[in-house]
C-alpha cells in the first residue's frame, strides 16, 4: 500500500470570478484539473489523503466541481479521503474581491450578514481592477457551505468508508490496510474560545474518541496515524503570533496526541513543507509533516504562494524591528 498526501488545493470555480478578474485567477482551477487528472492516471500509489482547504472560497459551485475531480481519481481505482478546513466553509468572495477584502473572519461566519448587500460597503474594496465601475467589481455574493453540508457533500470521500466516526467534530477513521489505520481529524469546528491559548484543537468528546480508537488499534496490532489541517508543531516561530485559530495549534496538543499514542501526523495550512517534532513530558514523540499547498504552485498569487524562507526572513525582520537581539 502506498499513499499520497496533498493539501490546500484551493479550487476556485470560474463561476465565482467577477468580470475583469485577472487571467491568473483561473490558475487555481487549471492546476487542480491537471494535478487530479495525473493522480487518476498514475499507479504510484493507491490512496490519496487531502488535508483540507479543498476550495478557495467555500462556495457550493467550487465544491461540486471539485467533487467531480475527486470522482475521476476514485474511478481510477484509488481511495480518496478528505478533510475540510476553514476555506471550505468560511466565506465566499471572488478573486478580485479577495485581494482587498477588509473584513477579518470570525468563528461562525456562515451566520454573519456579510453576504447581505445592505450590510456590506463595496466601496471598501481596495484593489478593484482598473477601468471597472464599482458595480462591475461586485461579484455575486454567495453563501459558503456550512460544516454540516460539507459532511454530507464529501461523504463518499472518507466518511462512507470509515469504520468509526465522531460526527460532532466531523472526524473519522479509515483502514488504509487491515493493520494501517488513519484518523482524519477535523480540527476546525469546536465550541471553545478561539483566542484562548489553552483551548484544544479538538473537543473533549473527540479526544475521548481518539483515545478509544487508538486503544482499539493497539488491541488489533495496527499502526495508527492522523491527518489534520493545522500544524500541531509550529513550522516557524512566527506561527504562534498568528490569529486565534492558529494559537490553538500549540505544542501541548501535539503532546496530548503523542501521549494518546499517535506518533505521526500529516498537516497542511501553511502552504510550505516542514517536518517538526514534539516530545511530551512523558517522553512520547510526535512527528508532524506539514504538506505544501497545491495553490503555492501559482506563481503570481503571492498571497498564497509564500515560501518557508520568505516567512523566516519576514519573521527575522519582525523580531529585529521589535528590538530583539540575535544573541
Ligand atoms: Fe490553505
Ligand atoms: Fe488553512
Amino acid at each position: 500500500m502506498k499513499f499520497a498526501v496533498i493539501s490546500d488545493t484551493h479550487y476556485l470555480s470560474d463561476s465565482m470570478l467577477c468580470p475583469g478578474a485577472p487571467e491568473d485567477a483561473r490558475l487555481k482551477k487549471k492546476i487542480n484539473c491537471a494535478v487530479f487528472r495525473s493522480l487518476a492516471k498514475t499507479d504510484a500509489f493507491d490512496t490519496v489523503l487531502i488535508t483540507g482547504d479543498l476550495t478557495d472560497a467555500g462556495d457550493e459551485a467550487s465544491h461540486r466541481e471539485y467533487i467531480e475531480l475527486l470522482r475521476e481519481v476514485k474511478e481510477s481505482g484509488k481511495h480518496v479521503y478528505v478533510l475540510t478546513a476553514t476555506h471550505d466553509f468560511q466565506f465566499s468572495r471572488s478573486y478580485a474581491m479577495k485581494k482587498g477584502w477588509p473584513v477579518s473572519y470570525q468563528a461562525h461566519p456562515w451566520n454573519l450578514a456579510w453576504f447581505d448587500k445592505d450590510h456590506f460597503d463595496y466601496r471598501s474594496i481596495t484593489a478593484k481592477p482598473e477601468g471597472l465601475s464599482d458595480a462591475e467589481c461586485v461579484p455575486p455574493l454567495v453563501k459558503p457551505c456550512t460544516p454540516e453540508q460539507l459532511w454530507e457533500l464529501y461523504a463518499e470521500f472518507g466518511r462512507d468508508q470509515a469504520f468509526s466516526e465522531f460526527a460532532p467534530d466531523y472526524s473519522y477513521c479509515v483502514k488504509l490496510e487491515e493493520k494501517i489505520w488513519c484518523l482524519m481529524l477535523n480540527n476546525n469546528f469546536r465550541d471553545v474560545d478561539p483566542m484562548n491559548n489553552m483551548s484544544p484543537s479538538y473537543s473533549p468528546g473527540c479526544l475521548r474518541w481518539i483515545e478509544e480508537t487508538v486503544r482499539e488499534a493497539r488491541a488489533e496490532g495496527a499502526f495508527i496515524f492522523a491527518c489534520t489541517h493545522h500544524p500541531l508543531v509550529p513550522p516557524v516561530p512566527a506561527y504562534k503570533l498568528g490569529g486565534g485559530d492558529r494559537n490553538m495549534r500549540r505544542a501541548y496538543v501535539a503532546h496530548m496526541l503523542a501521549d494518546l499514542g499517535i506518533p505521526l501526523v500529516f498537516s497542511g495550512h501553511t502552504h510550505f513543507a516542514d517536518v517538526g517534532f514534539a516530545r511530551s513530558d512523558r517522553g512520547n514523540l510526535l512527528c508532524d509533516i506539514t504538506t505544501p499547498g497545491l495553490a503555492s504552485l501559482q506563481k503570481k498569487n503571492v498571497r498564497y504562494g509564500y515560501h518557508r524562507d520568505s516567512v523566516l526572513c519576514a519573521e527575522l525582520r519582525f523580531f529585529l524591528a521589535m528590538g530583539y537581539s540575535l544573541c
